[in-house]
């Protein structure tokens, strides 16, 4: 089964067996009639926009499609809505910005799935989609039955959760309970975000979505004709002794604050500081604007993408010190 339309790298990859559902009943009746799934290699796919193949998948790849998005209850401050796990995330970003629900505007045009939301508690511009996930509904595939998690126990740190450890390819997440802010505060404070509202107009929900969309139209490659997987690393977290350390040899570097102890550096400046922004071998290359960003040229395989960015991570360690993570799901 191709999953090159699966992937916004555009990796020609293949998975030996793919299911798809619409209902959780169906993937209820699949692995009870179904025993022989049970010893394959399992991967749970959304929208692909967080994964590098670096290989065919030997395996089942298990894909949520669950449509609609719908209110469950309102007070006089907030709303609640569920959502299905296929619906895209920017249409659920958008039906709650044209309600005036606050609280994910910022995370306007992410790529991806909203059943792929949690698993790396997505985040952009000063907004976490953890802050208003209320639950999380789910199917155990190893219990074989439906599972509901509350916020506070699914883990969420910075592009983390339980999803991802734990629960990695067992449960698989089939909607998400969001509760959302009918009297918003904006969060204006990142980057150019307040700038660019002010050259649209009035501070509303309508334009923090316009403005997040523009800047990240400035900076991000369009997976459409350019395939990535938006930030290959995370941002590394290090101690506060160590940035400071960093700042003495390089006073303009990046320092957002995470705790007492540690904070965290951009890995984009890093990287661009190490000399790699926009550079190019081959088939794959560092995105020119934006350095976080790995791109596909056209035909590069998952093995040179994954090889490429070994050789970034050697460089940012050898000038800095640091050990990049990779963001992005290598398979
Ligand atoms: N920077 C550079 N050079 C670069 C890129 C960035 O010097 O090539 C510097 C910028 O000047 C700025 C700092 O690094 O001072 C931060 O840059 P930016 O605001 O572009 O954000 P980021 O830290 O690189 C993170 C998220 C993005 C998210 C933006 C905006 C991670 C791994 N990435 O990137 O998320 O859109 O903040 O909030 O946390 C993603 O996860 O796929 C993603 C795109």
């Amino acid at each position: 089964y191709a999953l090159t339309p699966h992937n916004t790298f555009g990796l020609k990859a293949r998975a030996r067996y793919f299911f798809e559902f619409t209902e959780t009943e169906d993937l209820q009746t699949f692995v009870s009639s179904n025993e022989s799934w049970n010893n394959l290699p399992l991967f749970v796919l959304g929208g692909g926009s967080n994964v590098l193949f670096r290989d065919d998948f030997e395996g089942l790849v298990i894909h949520p499609n669950i449509p609609g998005i719908f209110k469950v209850k309102e007070d006089r401050q907030y709303v609640w809505f569920e959502a299905g796990a296929g619906e895209v995330w920017d249409d659920f970003v958008k039906y709650c910005v044209d309600f005036g629900a606050g609280g994910v505007e910022n995370l306007s045009q992410i790529p991806g799935s909203v059943g792929a939301a949690p698993v790396q508690n997505i985040g952009a511009y000063g907004q976490e989609v953890s802050h208003v996930i209320e639950r999380v509904k789910g199917f155990d595939l190893q219990q074989k039955m439906p599972v509901e998690f509350p916020a506070s126990a699914c883990e969420f740190a910075y592009r983390d959760s339980l999803f991802k450890k734990e629960l990695k390819n067992r449960v698989v997440i089939t909607s998400v309970i969001f509760k959302l802010d009918k009297f918003p505060e904006f969060n204006l404070a990142y980057g150019q975000v307040e700038e660019k509202v002010n050259t649209l107009g009035e501070v509303s929900l309508q334009n923090i979505r316009k403005a997040v969309i523009e800047i990240r139209a400035s900076k991000l490659p369009d997976v459409n004709e350019l395939g990535n997987a938006g930030s290959f690393f995370k941002n590394p977290v290090v101690t506060v002794e160590f940035a400071e350390k960093i700042r003495e040899r390089f006073p303009e570097v990046p320092v957002y604050p995470v705790n007492e102890k540690e904070a965290k550096l951009a890995a984009g400046w890093l990287i661009e500081k190490a000399g790699w922004k926009g550079r190019r071998e081959g088939n794959v290359g560092v995105h020119e604007k934006q350095a976080l960003v790995l791109v596909n040229y056209g035909n590069a395989t998952g093995k040179e993408v994954f090889n490429f960015s070994e050789k970034i991570r050697q460089a940012v360690w050898e000038k800095f010190g640091v050990q990049l993570e990779r963001e992005v799901n290598c398979i």
